[in-house]
């Protein structure tokens, strides 16, 4: 099996390779400053160094939102045929703070009152409505670096006006009263591998660990698991981390795609690298075992390998012949692609025009 890790080779990106040695036959460290993804008409591709990407098993994609948008084009170009532990869309979804909050919203996940606006007036407005302290943020930040608190509506609507002067789209949050305190879960498909609480530094209301906040472990209790894997799964995302906060119910403010692995790693004494790089290998084969299935489920016998014969029954509805998937991909025809179908009674031969 073969897995391409394609990231900023952060160093928790490194990590999860080096761990992947032991569960994968190759490992291909990919950066996606090197990566650019051509789409035309007929076809869709990713170039690595301006030659065609090779296939992989199973591809993991990380990076910040700057590179949301070729996250998401690069793990399209490898829908259907990859192991893909994030979906396509999760990219835009979990690289934005409010379009995360949209769908938990959806999926009935308890959040804070979230409010967006599009002029300043009428963001005003809305402060004059809230309760103080209150959150504005930058809907693309990390590391808390894009989240600000004021205390009251004259801190608030200043903040406002210099997010104006800089272009800022930004969010207004309902401030959520947890002593300084946050708790980050890494979510592995249905499970929480590792989580801790933490606790912000002196006169700091971020908890981030790079704001100075310090962790400890913590074993969730199953209800606040059920929230973070629901949370995962409503942006469609296989491995990430999930922020809540400890109220009355627990609210979920934040899903990371490309968590930082060193402070929960110190934090938990986990080897969460390791986790994931199991977590990879176990779902890469579950995902090639499947689609063997599927290809089987279609196809009742094969007559020569060689010469691509197969035997099946045609499944044909309203006088409309539906084709194996097998054989468009071993024809390497495409959707909507100009042939030349040639017909005779007992007979059909199809080719590319
Ligand atoms: N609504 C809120 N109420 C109270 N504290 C919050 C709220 N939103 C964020 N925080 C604090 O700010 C930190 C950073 O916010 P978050 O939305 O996770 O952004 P970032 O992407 O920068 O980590 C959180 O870890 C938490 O400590
Ligand atoms: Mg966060």
């Amino acid at each position: 099996m073969k897995v391409g890790i394609i990231s900023l080779l952060s160093e928790s990106s490194k990590m999860i390779g080096k761990e992947c040695r032991d569960y994968f036959d190759k490992v291909e460290m990919i950066n996606i400053r090197d990566v650019n993804v051509s789409s035309s008409t007929n076809s869709l591709e990713t170039l690595y160094n301006a030659k065609k990407l090779d296939t992989f098993d199973c591809l993991y994609l990380r990076g910040s939102y700057k590179n949301a948008l070729l996250l998401r084009a690069i793990s399209e170009c490898y829908l259907n045929t990859t192991y893909l532990p994030i979906k396509p869309d999760s990219f835009t979804i979990g690289h934005d703070k409010f379009l995360t909050i949209l769908e938990l919203q959806k999926h009935g996940i308890d959040i804070p009152k979230t409010y967006v606006a599009s002029t300043i007036s009428s963001a005003k407005k809305i402060l004059e409505t809230v309760n103080y302290p209150v959150m504005v943020k930058i809907p693309s930040g990390t590391h808390g670096k894009g989240v600000m608190v004021a205390d009251s509506y004259a801190a608030a609507s200043s903040v406002l006006d210099t997010l104006e002067v800089f272009k800022q789209p930004y969010i207004i949050q309902d401030y959520v009263e947890t002593n300084a305190t946050d708790v980050r879960a890494i979510v592995l498909g249905d499970k929480v591998v590792a989580a801790m609480r933490r606790k912000a530094s002196n006169g700091e209301l971020r908890a981030n660990i790079h704001m100075g906040g310090k962790g400890t472990p913590i074993e969730l209790d199953y209800n606040t698991e059920r929230i973070a894997v629901k949370a995962a799964r409503a942006v469609g995302a296989e491995i990430c981390a999930i922020d809540i906060l400890e109220s009355r119910k627990p609210k979920v403010i934040e899903v990371n795609l490309s968590p930082g692995l060193r402070g929960i790693t110190s934090v938990t004494k986990k080897n969460v690298a390791g986790k994931v790089a199991k977590f990879l290998s176990e779902r890469t084969k579950e995902f090639t075992e499947n689609k063997k299935k599927e290809n089987i489920k279609e196809i009742i016998g094969v007559i020569d390998k060689d010469k691509n014969e197969i035997i099946t029954n045609l499944d044909i509805k309203l006088g409309r012949i539906r084709l194996p998937q097998i054989i468009s991909k071993l024809a390497d025809i495409k959707d909507e692609e100009e042939v030349v179908i040639k017909v005779v009674k007992g007979r059909i031969e199809i080719e590319k025009h």
